[in-house]
This record gives structure tokens, sequence and C-alpha cells, in this order.
């Protein structure tokens, strides 16, 4: 490999056994509602505990799905945090329903427990964290939260899938919990998605709305609730089923390229590593935040120019042109703020080499030294 060649901020790694179930499907010729889909979701629901899990065409329609499937009370305060992705604010809104920010913990970067609890108004119908970079938020105490004040959890763990907090995994704290899997993900299905559940009432309510209101299986007109066409082709499906199963793998892979970055950086003056420790988390993205004073913005420009795609990541969503005049003046979020402007996301996939990790290493060490 040229020693030189780009470093890609994300890519998937397609095996052998994704290939081969993507044959199964294409000789089956069912593309859609097949049977990929269901083996798809047992697999999944198994891998994670879940008694549900319902296959959606992205990680954005589970959550739109969940939302809608909760029937909370139209206009209800969903209480989550600016530092995430646009989906998880454009899901809640599309779902009729409120945005309410709270500000995230410089620990892990997830919404902070004490001052979710002096968000709560009467209003307040749901909790939505975000697992972010595979890092868990404080899920038990949001936990605890929710149930003394008597509303639901959902869980953004699009970013999350396989880390575990206290044995349990993620996804699985909550009423439901929210899986995407876009390319640069711990596994793909191109474009898909899954919402887990123990409320079997719950999953089958989503089964419905993701085929426009009809059973998957049952009679074609027979439409029982109002819904979308968010189904995951069987194509995806089978794509995710062979990742799903080489998913132990995936997350050795991680987890040893995780500590490497670690290894390497720790020492280095100027920046911290996102988490104290990697123990439990597969992570999503590996992640530094860099000393107040160093440009970021510029350490990424010199990284780009040297072949490192490395990534700002979030930008805060109440600062955003479309949310602002929704969110008002909720704000404002001094932690999301400053970590959405010094934390910087590292090439991270399955398939990255030692010699790759060694290169964005050094590179980012040099420009540290060099503008500290
Ligand atoms: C935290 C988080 N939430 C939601 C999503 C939305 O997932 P999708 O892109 O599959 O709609 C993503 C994916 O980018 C994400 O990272």
């Amino acid at each position: 490999m040229d020693p030189a060649a780009p470093i890609p901020l994300a890519r998937p790694s397609i095996g052998e056994q994704e290939r081969a179930l993507i044959d199964e499907v294409l000789g089956s010729g069912q593309l859609s509602r097949g049977p990929m889909v269901k083996r798809f979701e047992a697999a999944f629901a198994e891998f994670l505990g879940a008694a549900h899990a319902v296959a959606l065409s992205s990680g954005s329609a589970a959550l739109h799905l969940g939302l809608k499937a909760l029937r909370l009370p139209p206009g209800a305060e969903i209480v989550t945090s600016p530092f995430s992705v646009p989906a998880t604010a454009n899901m809640v809104l599309a779902a009729g329903l409120k945005l309410q920010l709270c500000d995230i913990s410089p620990v892990h970067l997830g919404l902070d427990p004490p001052q979710v609890a002096c968000t709560i108004t009467d209003e307040t119908a749901a909790v939505l964290p975000i697992h972010v970079f595979g890092q868990p938020a404080e899920i038990e105490a949001l936990t605890d939260v929710c149930r003394i004040e008597g509303i639901r959890l959902i869980e953004d763990a699009c970013e999350a899938l396989g880390t575990r907090v206290n044995g349990k995994v993620l996804g699985t704290f909550g009423d439901l919990g929210c899986f995407g899997f876009y390319p640069n993900k711990q596994i793909t299905t191109g474009e898909g998605g899954m919402l887990v559940t123990d409320n079997a009432e719950l999953a089958e309510r989503v089964r419905l709305m993701r085929n426009h209101g009809r059973s998957m299986d049952g009679p074609w007109h027979d439409q029982q609730l109002v819904g979308l066409n968010y189904r995951l082709p069987d194509l995806s499906a089978a794509l995710g089923l062979g990742q799903l199963q080489r998913i132990d793998e995936i997350m050795q892979r991680r987890a040893t390229l995780a500590e490497t970055y670690r290894r390497q950086l720790e020492e280095v003056p100027g920046l911290r590593p996102v988490a104290a420790e990697d123990d439990g988390i597969c992570w999503f993205a590996w992640v530094v935040i860099l000393d107040p004073d160093l440009p970021r913005d510029q350490i990424l420009t010199d990284l780009h120019d040297r072949g490192i795609q490395a990534g700002r990541y979030f930008a805060p969503l109440h600062q955003q042109p479309a949310l602002a005049p929704l969110v008002g003046d909720q704000g404002p979020f001094p932690v999301a703020e400053a970590m959405a402007s010094r934390a910087l996301a590292l090439p991270f996939f399955n398939d990255m080499t030692p010699d790759q990790a060694e290169r964005v290493c050094e590179t980012l060490r040099s420009l540290i030294e060099r503008y500290r």
C-alpha cells in the first residue's frame, strides 16, 4: 500500500459472508419484504438481548417512528441534546413534538442527568439522549430521572452499537432504542436502521407504520395506521446480517484500534482522548478534545492537506440556521458549544492498519507541536 495514500475518516469493510448473503437475495428474486429482513431482525434482537427489533430504512426512520409509536401528546416536549447530528432534532419536529434542548456533560458528551432533571416541565413527555461516538451517556442516571418523572426514555444509539454499561447493551435501557447503519457505522447496510424494544405493542405499531400502516405479510389493502414507506430492502438486510455475523471480529478490531490511538496520544500535550477509558465502549469514531487555545479548524485543514480525512463532527444544533428560530432562547449550552469547537474525529474504521494509525498520530503530534 502507498504509505502516503489518503486515509479516509470512515470506510465500510465488506466480507465474503455479506457477498454470499447478497447473492442469496439476488438469486431469490425477493428484493423487498422478504425473509432476509426477518433474519436480520432476529439476529439483531438476539445480539442486543431485546424482545423485538424492527428493520427500517434509516436511523432517522427509527427515531421518527419510535416517537410516533409512543403516541405522545401533540406538541409535547422532548428533552434532547444540542450535540448531535441534525437527524435527532429533525425527527422530533417531524413527529409533531417540541424540541427542548439541554446541555451535555463534558465527561461523556451526553445529556447531563442533573440538568435534564431541571429542564423537565409538566409538558415534557420523553428524554432522548444520544450516545455520541459510541460512548454511553449516563444512561442509568437518565433512566432513574425518567422513572421518577413518569416519562419515556428513547435512546439514540445510532453511533453506539455494541457498547455496554454494567453488562447491559445500549439501546435496551429505555422504552426503545434506535440504531443507524450508514456506511461510517460499526456495521452498515448502506442506508438503514433498526428500532429495538421489549414492548410488543410498540414494535407492532412501528412494523405497521414502516409499511404505510399495513402488515408486511397480511392483506395488502388492509391499512390499519397512517404510515410511511420506511422499509429496509432485503439486499440491505443481507449486508447487515453478514456484518452482524462478524460483529465479534468487528468489535475486536475497533477495540484494538482504539487502544493503539490511546497509547500513542495519551501523553501528547494539548489534547485529551474523548473518554478516560475504553472499557465496554464499541467506538464509532475516535475523537480527541483539543485544548481551547489550539486552532482546531486550521489543524483539520493541515491534516486534510496531508491526506488525513479527520472531521470536526457536530455543529451545535441550536446554532443551525434552520433550528435557531425554533429553539429561541433555550440556550446557551456552553459545554456543547465548547466541545463542538474543540472535538477532532480521527480516521477510524475496521480495516485501518497500525501503520495508518501511526501516521495519523505522528502527523497530529507534529501539528500540535507547531501550534502550541
Ligand atoms: C447520533 C445519530 N443519530 C441519528 C442518526 C441518523 O441516522 P441515519 O443517517 O441512518 O438516518 C445518525 C447517523 O448519522 C447519528 O449519528
